[in-house]
């Protein structure tokens, strides 16, 4: 069985989780190539791995789901072109709060686990346990899901580093 499919016979998990992924606007993250794979499916994995380990530490299972669930919940397709691609990298926490805020009314709390989970690329900080997690979970999950693009981002922590050096 794959992984998606194991993730979808977690009750527990899929009470939190369902109401996000059926509705029509997250649906649209199907379509989107991310990470090779679609930002619907990487964003299934992230939230689910942030659950586990969330609940393992005796965390705010709740939080992290949907925070991890909507972490990249922006519908701007991947780029070809670098500048705008590294642009984005940036950019898109914003853009996923956002669209958090509108479709799903998400706390404060689950606020900062999306807009941090680009830390340290982007300056927002992670504030909670659960947002360290998501954080942590994104980078791990993108690195599995592709070495092109885990380059990528592993060449922007790296210019996040020298410019932070200096
Ligand atoms: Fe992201
Ligand atoms: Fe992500």
């Amino acid at each position: 069985m794959d992984l998606i499919n194991k993730i979808y016979k977690d009750k527990e998990f899929m009470s939190n989780a369902q109401p996000i992924l059926s509705h029509k606007e997250f649906i649209k993250t199907k379509s989107i190539v991310h990470h090779g794979g679609t930002r619907f499916n990487h964003s299934v994995k992230v939230a689910y791995l942030s659950y586990r380990i969330s609940k393992l530490l005796g965390c705010d299972t709740k939080a992290a789901i949907r925070g991890g669930t909507l972490h990249d919940f922006f519908l701007i397709r991947d780029d070809k072109n670098l500048v705008s691609e590294t642009k984005m990298f940036v950019k898109h926490p914003t853009l996923a709060k956002e669209n958090a805020i509108n479709y799903f009314g998400v706390t404060e709390k689950e606020q900062n686990i999306i807009e941090s989970h680009m830390f340290p690329v982007s300056s927002v900080v992670p504030k909670s346990k659960e947002a360290w997690i998501v954080t942590i979970c994104d980078k791990i999950i993108a690195m599995s899901e592709g070495v092109s693009k885990a380059k990528a981002q592993l060449s922007v922590w790296i210019l996040f580093l020298i410019n932070f050096i200096k």
